[in-house]
C-alpha cells in the first residue's frame, strides 16, 4: 500500500507547549513505595529514591508531573505528608482500598522531582474537603509572607515557595466512583468559589477545571457546557480524560484509537467555544488532557483489580493495575502523542497516567532491577524530538471500517519544527498491510534554503505484536533504525504493518 504527503511549513499548528510531555504519579499500588521511593534498595538515595529510577524518568523525558492523584486525591488530607515522618499518621485509602503510610508528601516528593528534573502540579481535593483546605495547601505551597503555614513549612526545612503554578480543582469529579462526585452544577459553583479564592490567595497560578472522564461517559458534553458555565472567567484549563484498550482481540479497532482522542479533543473544544461566544467572550478554554493511556481495565496480568482489591483487607502498597505493555499497546500509544501534537493548538498540557509500576512505562522489583516498559519508547522519543512548532502532515491513504468511528486512515503523521532540524511521526495503523509512505519536503527545503537528510530513524514494530517486557526478559521489545531515504526532497519511509517511527531531518 502506498501513502503520500506534503510537508509545507506553513501549514502549522502551534508552538508545542512542553507540558504536553506531562506525567502523573498517584498514591496508587506501589507507583510510591516499592516504585520511586525504596529505602533498603541498592540503588536508594540517602532520602530512599531508586537512583535507576530516577535515571528512567530523566530519560523519558517528562515536563511537569500531577500529584498526588486521581481518585486517591479526593480523600486526601495533605497535612498527613508534611511534619515528621515518625508522627505521621496511617490513613484508609478508600478510593484503592490501602492504607497510605504517608512516609512521602510534599516535601519528599519535590525533592524527588527535583532530581529527575520536573515540575510540580498540584490537584486539591473537592471530594470530601473544600475551598478552605484548598487555600491552606496554596498558601502553604506558595506564599512568602510570615504566616502560620509558611513558618510551618519553614520549620519542615523549606523556606523558599514550592512556586506551584498548575492546579487541578479536584479529580474527576463527573464519576459516580470518585469520593464526594457531584452533579455538574453543585462541582461547577464550588470549582469557581475555589478558583476565585485561589486566584485572591495567588494571581500567577494557573487552574485546571474537571472535564468529563471520557467521552463515554453518559453526562459527557452537558458536563462540560454547565462546569464552564460556572467557571469560565475563573478557570484556563479544562481537562480530558481517556485509556483505551484492545477489546475481544479487535486490534484493528484498538488501533483506531487515536481518531476518538482527536474527536474527544475537537468536541470539547466546541463546547468551551461554544460558551464563550454565549459571552461573547475572546478567550479560548485550553486543554490539559491529564491522564491519558492504554489501559487494560478488564484484564491485569496477576495483580489485583479494581473489585478484587476490596476483598483484600487495606494492604500497603499493593500491586495494583500493574498492566504489562506489548508492541501493539505502544503503537496504539505513539499514535495518541501523535494526536495530542496534532491538537497543540488547544491541548496545552497532558499528563502520562501514570509513570511507574502503575500503567506506567517503567516498572520495578522490589530490591531488584527497573526495567523500560514497550511505551516508554515512543514517550522518550517524541519528547526528545518534538521540538518547536508542529504543523500538519495530512496523508493520503487507504482506510479502514472502525465500527465505532467510521472510515479510519491507516497511516497518520505530524512533523514539528525547530531551530535545529524537522521531525517526524508516524504510525501505521494496518493490521495487514506494509505500506510506503513517500512525503513531498520541496516546501520545507525551499524555505529553508537548504537540504536536507536524516539524522535518526526510528521504528517501533515486532512480528509478535503481542510481544513485550518483563523482568525475566526486559529488554525483548525496543526500537531498531526506521528503513527510511530522502532523494530528491522526497522522503520515503518503510512502514510494516502496526508500526510507529520517528524520523528526525537536519
Ligand atoms: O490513573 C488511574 C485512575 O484513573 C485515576 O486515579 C483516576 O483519576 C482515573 O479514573
Amino acid at each position: 500500500t502506498d501513502a503520500v504527503a506534503r510537508l509545507d511549513p506553513h501549514d502549522e499548528i502551534a508552538e508545542i507547549d512542553r507540558r504536553i510531555f506531562g506525567g502523573f504519579v498517584e498514591h496508587l499500588g506501589r507507583h510510591i513505595y516499592d516504585g520511586i521511593f525504596e529505602p533498603g534498595h541498592p540503588s536508594a538515595d540517602e532520602e530512599g529514591f531508586r537512583t535507576d529510577v530516577v535515571d528512567l524518568v530523566t530519560e523519558l523525558g517528562v515536563s511537569t508531573i500531577r500529584y498526588p492523584g486521581g481518585n486517591f486525591v479526593s480523600g486526601y488530607r495533605w497535612e498527613d505528608g508534611i511534619g515528621p515522618v515518625s508522627e505521621r499518621p496511617r490513613r484508609l485509602d478508600l478510593a484503592w482500598h490501602s492504607t497510605e503510610t504517608n512516609q512521602v508528601g510534599l516535601h519528599e516528593f519535590q525533592a524527588w522531582l527535583d532530581r529527575v528534573g520536573s515540575d510540580l502540579m498540584l490537584a486539591v481535593n473537592l471530594g470530601t474537603r473544600g475551598t478552605q483546605e484548598a487555600l491552606d495547601l496554596l498558601e502553604y505551597a506558595n506564599a512568602s509572607a510570615a504566616t502560620m503555614w509558611t513558618e510551618r513549612r519553614a520549620g519542615n526545612g523549606r523556606e523558599t515557595p514550592f512556586g506551584v503554578k498548575m492546579w487541578c480543582l479536584g479529580n474527576e469529579m463527573d464519576g459516580p466512583w470518585q469520593l464526594g462526585h457531584r452533579s455538574a452544577d453543585d462541582y461547577g459553583a464550588l470549582a469557581s468559589r475555589t478558583a476565585k479564592a485561589m486566584r485572591m490567595l495567588d494571581p500567577g497560578i494557573e487552574l485546571v477545571v474537571c472535564g468529563s472522564s471520557g467521552r463515554s461517559m453518559p453526562t459527557f458534553g452537558s458536563w462540560e457546557r454547565q462546569v464552564l458555565e460556572h467557571t469560565f472567567d475563573d478557570v484556563d484549563f479544562i481537562s480530558c480524560h481517556s485509556y483505551y484498550q484492545e477489546h475481544g482481540g479487535d486490534a484493528q479497532e484498538f488501533l483506531a484509537s487515536g481518531v476518538d482522542m482527536a474527536k474527544f479533543i475537537e468536541s470539547v473544544v466546541a463546547i468551551a467555544d461554544a460558551v464563550a461566544a454565549t459571552r461573547k467572550s475572546d478567550k479560548r478554554i485550553m486543554i490539559s488532557f491529564d491522564e491519558w493511556n492504554v489501559w487494560y481495565l478488564h484484564r491485569e496480568d496477576g495483580t489485583l483489580s479494581g473489585e478484587e482489591i476490596h476483598d483484600a483487607g487495606w494492604p500497603v502498597a499493593p500491586r495494583l493495575l500493574e498492566d504489562r505493555y506489548h508492541a501493539l499497546d505502544a503503537v496504539v500509544f505513539g499514535d495518541l502523542l501523535i494526536t495530542l501534537l496534532q491538537h497543540a493548538d488547544r491541548v496545552r498540557s497532558a499528563s502520562l497516567a501514570q509513570l511507574v509500576n502503575v500503567i506506567a512505562p517503567i516498572m520495578t522489583e522490589p530490591g531488584g532491577p527497573a526495567w523500560r516498559q514497550t511505551t516508554f519508547f515512543p514517550f522518550s522519543l517524541t519528547s526528545r524530538l518534538a521540538r518547536g512548532r508542529a504543523v500538519r502532515v495530512p496523508v493520503e491513504a487507504g482506510t479502514f471500517a472502525s465500527e465505532k468511528l467510521g472510515e479510519v486512515t491507516v497511516v497518520n503523521a505530524v512533523a514539528t519544527i525547530d531551530d535545529d532540524g524537522v521531525s517526524l511521526f508516524v504510525v501505521n495503523r494496518s493490521t495487514t498491510d506494509a505500506a510506503e509512505l513517500r512525503v513531498d519536503l520541496s516546501p520545507l527545503v525551499a524555505s529553508l534554503g537548504h537540504d536536507l537528510s536524516i539524522v535518526e530513524s526510528h521504528l517501533l514494530h515486532e512480528d509478535d505484536m503481542y510481544a513485550a517486557n518483563s523482568l525475566e526478559d526486559p529488554e525483548r521489545v525496543g526500537v531498531r533504525r526506521a528503513a527510511a531515504s530522502v532523494i530528491s526532497s522526497v522522503l520515503t519511509i518503510s512502514l510494516p504493518a502496526v508500526s510507529w517511527s520517528a524520523i528526525r531531518l537536519g
